[in-house]
């Protein structure tokens, strides 16, 4: 395949980024290739492009969570290349399995190598948005880029009058810093310590939140038990409001009751991961990123 760094003429959407792919088309005046996707009787997925590419450039946007969205990613890269795309570059808005990027205990298998070299397969290059750790991106066996969410939630946070912005823990604190300067406020950590998948423990640090309006800023929100326990010591310390916000909205495992429960006021999430709280887009971030790295694309 060619390089990536030449010409993307047409976007691929697939069904875990409806919003993304439109967005994009429209931001960088690309056309939307016609598709045809459907389940067999027995669930198994079908990609059927309905354009001529050959010799032309493919951008696929698809999220790669859950499972079965990586096998739906997995046939659109096939059938692209099968078409005789000149290049396919992949965004993953989310990328799914990112989170084991190492051997924890011995015998584990690394996921985010696992699915990374499987997308290299027929990609040119890969762009994703706020990896939970950067050095995900050399998984990939082509050149990827990541971009961030973080000022686009910033934004929305400005406008919301926050003016007090937390890390659930020390992770997220380069995050809760850059937000802080783009709203123009103060931001502090705390101190998280994992136990399991479903249970962290927050340990208890003064902030300065006594009256404020308060966004709590993360990557990822999954079962929602960090960002539960945040805002239960928040609100014990005084906050006037919190609302959480993140890159990546899983919302498994009672989340969502969770962040009820704790009296959470708004929850904020984009749409890598399509939902009912994605208020705000990762398209813009993703563009900028695209027209940095494709020289045609470039002003
Ligand atoms: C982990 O370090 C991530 O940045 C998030 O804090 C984590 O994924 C949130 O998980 P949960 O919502 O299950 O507490």
């Amino acid at each position: 395949m060619g390089d990536l760094r030449c010409r993307i003429m047409y976007i691929l959407g697939g069904t875990s980024a409806k919003t993304i792919a439109t967005h994009l088309g429209k931001r960088l005046q690309l056309p939307l290739l016609q598709t045809t996707y459907k389940r067999f009787p027995d669930d198994e997925f079908y990609v059927r492009l309905h354009d001529t590419i050959a010799g032309q450039d493919v951008l696929i946007v698809q999220t790669a969570y859950p499972d079965q969205r990586i096998v739906e990613l997995f046939l659109m890269q096939d059938a692209v290349h099968d078409a005789g795309a000149k290049s396919i570059s992949v965004i993953l808005p989310y990328f799914g399995y990112s989170r084991q990027d190492k051997k924890f205990e011995a015998g584990e298998a690394i996921s985010a190598r696992a699915i990374a070299q499987h997308i290299s397969m027929n990609a040119d290059c890969v762009i994703t948005v706020d990896p939970h750790k950067d050095h995900v991106l050399n998984f990939f066996s082509v050149p990827a880029y990541s971009c961030s969410a973080v000022s686009t939630i910033a934004q929305y946070l400005k406008e919301k009058n926050i003016d007090f912005v937390l890390a659930p823990d020390k992770g997220a604190k380069e995050r809760a810093k850059e937000a802080a300067a783009l709203i123009n406020c103060e931001y502090d950590y705390l101190e998280k310590t994992r136990i399991d998948g479903f249970t962290v423990k927050i340990t208890p640090k003064k902030l300065d939140a006594r009256g404020k309006h308060v966004a709590i800023i993360d990557d990822i929100i999954s079962t929602g038990t960090t960002m539960a326990q945040s805002i239960k010591e928040l609100k014990k310390q005084g906050a006037k409001s919190v609302s959480v916000a993140c890159t990546h909205g899983l919302f498994v495992g009672g989340a969502k009751e969770k962040l009820k429960d704790a009296e959470c006021d708004e929850i904020i999430s984009t749409d890598t991961i399509e939902t009912e709280y994605s208020k705000v887009s990762a398209a813009e971030c993703i563009a900028e990123t695209l027209l940095k790295t494709v020289p045609q694309l470039k002003n």
